[in-house]
């Protein structure tokens, strides 16, 4: 492992939108699914550089409710790759101390990928050193109002429901909110990620593309986070 040029202060929960594998692929006159897989392969490098700055969680998102309308051919070519890099890479992760979590809707993902998943959280459910939580079919309304059936389903008295412990009923139950969110690839805007979750996480955009945002790029969001006031709607002391 390399050593990283340090900030004062580093996120406990870093969330990433990783954006802009398909701008990447065309840029190179590539295919899309190539943008993805440059982009699936980056996550490892990314993961590895907050191993290095002591982040304990990574939350990135890899596939929203939304980008199921995306052509038949490039959903597929996604699933793949998600499954090949998940056999290829778990041995390792594992090793490392990562430990593998999902939110989104498991339902609906193919039954293949889905049964990877489940084996890759349960073998690494008490690897401690960080987090890797990805968001696959996940979208942030869904999670709410998945929250809300569960919480009528439960029958839960209205008038214990305050913000914890619907909180509770989110995919995150227990994980601290996000600190820091990067969006890669310019856009300025949430596409339906970690809407309850970040409402008060700090945002950081880059126009790079996600498959070359690497550890120098991670510095620099870090940098720009560690100079952030956060105040929570209260007044400096
Ligand atoms: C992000 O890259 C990955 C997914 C949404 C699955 P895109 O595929 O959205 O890339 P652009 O935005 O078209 O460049
Ligand atoms: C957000 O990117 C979803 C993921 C990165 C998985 P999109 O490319 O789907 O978002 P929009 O369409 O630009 O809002
Ligand atoms: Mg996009």
């Amino acid at each position: 492992m390399g050593t990283v040029k340090q900030v004062a202060k580093v996120p406990y929960h870093l969330a990433i939108i990783m954006d802009g594998n398909g701008r990447w692929a065309r840029s190179r006159g590539l295919a899309r699914l190539a943008g993805h897989r440059a982009g699936t392969e980056n996550i490892r490098r990314i993961l590895e550089g907050c191993v290095e700055y002591g982040i304990k969680v990574l939350t990135v998102y890899a596939f929203s409710t939304e980008n199921w309308g995306r052509p038949d051919e490039e959903v597929r070519g996604i699933m793949r790759i998600l499954e090949h890099t998940l056999d290829r890479e778990l041995p390792e992760l594992h090793k490392n101390g990562v430990q593998l979590r999902h939110i989104g809707r498991l339902e609906g993902i193919p039954e293949e990928l889905r049964q990877r998943v489940r084996e890759a959280i349960e073998l690494t459910r008490y690897n401690d050193r960080i987090i890797l939580n990805v968001a696959f079919n996940y979208g942030g309304r869904t999670e709410i109002l998945d929250a809300v059936r569960r919480i009528i389903e439960r029958g839960v008295d209205p008038g214990r429901l305050d913000e914890d412990l619907f909180s509770q009923y989110l995919y995150t139950p227990g994980l601290p909110d996000p600190d820091l969110i990067i969006r890669t690839a310019g856009e300025l805007r949430i596409s339906n990620f970690l809407i309850w979750q970040g409402a008060y996480a700090e945002y950081y955009a880059t126009p790079t593309y996600w498959p070359d945002f690497d550890k120098e790029e991670l510095y620099r969001a870090l940098l720009e986070y560690s100079r952030r006031e956060r105040r929570f709607g209260l007044v400096k002391a």
